[in-house]
């Protein structure tokens, strides 16, 4: 059911402490993260070979767990290293470790078979640690399944009525047909409107003419990694007013189960980059906006899940979630 052999961000960095268990489901297993002496994230089932209980109520003890059920302790690697009173460590005594990379910020976990595992496939999320912009992480869950959430941010004519009053504030970004392009790993759309309104929540942070050039440009990439560049030009801007605004944006949304899933997400700054108030102001704008996103999403999969099954009408709207879909599909049938 889902795509097995990808990379998904399971944490940010500063979830996974130098001393602490961290527990997150990832595609259905419950995982446990913690770190090594020098740093280096585990990932292991988070469930004990023996009774099953969850060794994420384990205790760490240099760079093993052990469950504190009945004391078996495992390695880095998931070996079982100690059985109380017992000499002879049966081979099936061990959890499966599961290939981690921790890049930018992000910790990401393999979840496929570890002879394909591949670090050049990690996209590249240079805000994330790029030392011009600034930025606040965000994270949010969603009691909705992972796909349509990436709907939602495959199809941004919703920024007209999901964030009317928001991120959106013109009906002629829904009325706006974006250009899509199909890549290897995902999609690339672009969708530009000219003359409209400033974002209403722009406003709060940038001080530019009520009317600009808006553009959105993105790559959403299997298995949903959207990396995208907000950007706001002003054709003639008065004294003290700018004539142009970008913020870049890295976001990941990871399934959890079937019916749900993690959303990490950011949003960057480079100008007033020294300004803990506007990454604050954007940080608050981001999270405000993505409630709404949130609400809907979660209200559509509510109902969708709790109602007879019934085809969805295609309209050209959805031709950037059609091909991510597909590509989806394609890939999972690789799989
Ligand atoms: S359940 Fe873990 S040691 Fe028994
Ligand atoms: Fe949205």
């Amino acid at each position: 059911m889902f795509l097995k052999n990808t990379w998904y961000v399971a944490a940010w960095s500063h979830e996974i402490t130098a001393d602490g268990l961290f527990q997150r489901n990832v595609c259905s297993q419950s995982l446990l993260f913690y770190r090594t002496a020098d740093g280096t994230v585990v990932a292991l089932d988070n469930r004990c070979c023996h009774r099953h209980a969850p060794l994420s109520l384990g205790r760490k003890e240099g760079d093993c767990v052990r469950c504190m059920y009945h004391g078996l302790k495992f390695d880095a690697h998931g070996l079982c290293v100690e059985i109380p009173g017992q000499n002879a460590i049966p081979a099936a005594a061990r959890v499966r470790a599961y290939p981690v990379v921790e890049r930018k910020q992000w910790v990401w976990v393999w979840m496929g078979d570890p002879a394909r595992v591949d670090a050049a496939l990690i996209p590249d999320t240079v805000a994330l640690d790029h030392p011009d912009w600034r930025y606040k992480p965000a994270y949010l869950h969603y009691q909705a399944s992972h796909e349509l959430i990436s709907d939602n941010v495959l199809d941004f004519s919703h920024l007209s009525y999901v964030h009317e009053k928001t991120l959106g504030g013109a009906t002629a970004i829904a009325a706006t047909r974006p250009k899509i392009e199909l890549l290897d790993n995902g999609v690339r759309i672009t969708r530009e409107v000219r003359d409209a309104p400033l974002a209403p929540y722009f406003r709060q942070f940038v001080r530019m003419p009520a009317i600009v050039d808006r553009t959105w440009i993105y790559e959403y990439l299997v298995p949903g990694v959207l990396l995208l560049e907000t950007r706001a030009t002003a054709r003639q801007a008065a004294a003290g007013e700018a004539d142009f605004m970008s913020l870049l944006s890295c976001q990941a949304i990871t399934p959890e189960t079937a019916g749900s899933a993690h959303y990490f997400f950011m949003q960057a700054h480079s100008f007033a980059r020294d300004d803990a108030n506007v990454t604050e102001a954007i940080y608050q704008s981001v999270m405000a906006a993505f409630a709404e996103d949130k609400r809907i999403v979660e209200a559509q999969h509510a109902l969708i899940s709790t109602t007879p099954p019934a085809e969805m009408l295609g309209l050209p709207f959805d031709l950037g979630v059609v091909q991510f879909r597909r590509l989806m599909e394609r890939r999972r049938a690789a799989d």
